[in-house]
């Protein structure tokens, strides 16, 4: 019983740190408002099956959608690349750290090169004079409509806090 006892406090402080570090995932998903530097959430919904116990924000989730039907041909499943198109999850960590990025420019932020690239497009010439397009999305309204949500769907793949690359669930439905 004695032993009990003295374990006591360090089972509240447990509980309390587990309250109040779910209270704050709750917030932070109630509340949530895109910015450049906090572009997604990403929670854990054990009730969910599969790829959905990954649950993101709203604007994510159409971000996912939209990618699978304008980026996927050419970016291959989940942004991982295909022998034609790079891989955007380590293009985006390549910007991050400041690097010159694909068409051959640095930008101050990974936002304005991901804003640039995708709504312009560029061309490169290649040593066989092969030009490798990357087709600028800004006339595409679906893209453009969601282009914070695509952002979002691959910064959180970059973080590394997104792993399925099927469909994520539905943060925002979650209570
Ligand atoms: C027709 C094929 C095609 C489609 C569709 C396409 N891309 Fe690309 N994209 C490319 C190619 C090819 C490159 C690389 C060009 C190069 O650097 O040689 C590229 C490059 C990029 C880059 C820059 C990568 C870097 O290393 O700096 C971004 C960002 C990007 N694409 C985002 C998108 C997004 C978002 C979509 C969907 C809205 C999309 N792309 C659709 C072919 C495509």
């Amino acid at each position: 019983m004695n032993k009990i006892l003295k374990k006591l406090p360090l089972f509240l402080t447990a509980a309390f740190v587990l309250i109040t570090i779910s209270n704050k995932a709750y917030t932070d998903h109630h509340e949530f408002e895109f910015t450049p530097e906090k572009p997604y959430y990403v929670i854990e919904d054990p009730n969910a099956e599969g790829s959905e116990k990954q649950a993101i924000n709203k604007a994510a989730y159409y971000g996912y959608r939209i990618f699978h039907q304008n980026c996927h041909v050419c970016h291959g499943k989940a942004a991982r690349g295909s022998s034609f198109a790079p891989n955007l999850v380590e293009a985006f960590n390549y910007a991050k750290e400041g690097k010159k990025t694909g068409n051959g420019q640095k930008y101050d932020t990974v936002y304005d090169w991901f804003l640039d690239t995708t709504v312009n497009g560029y061309k490169r010439e290649m040593a066989g004079g092969t030009v490798n397009v990357m087709p600028g999305h800004g006339e595409v309204v679906d893209v453009m409509k969601n282009i914070d949500g695509i952002y979002g769907y691959i910064a959180a793949m970059a973080d590394g806090k997104l792993t399925t690359k099927d469909r994520p669930g539905k943060g925002w439905k979650l209570k």
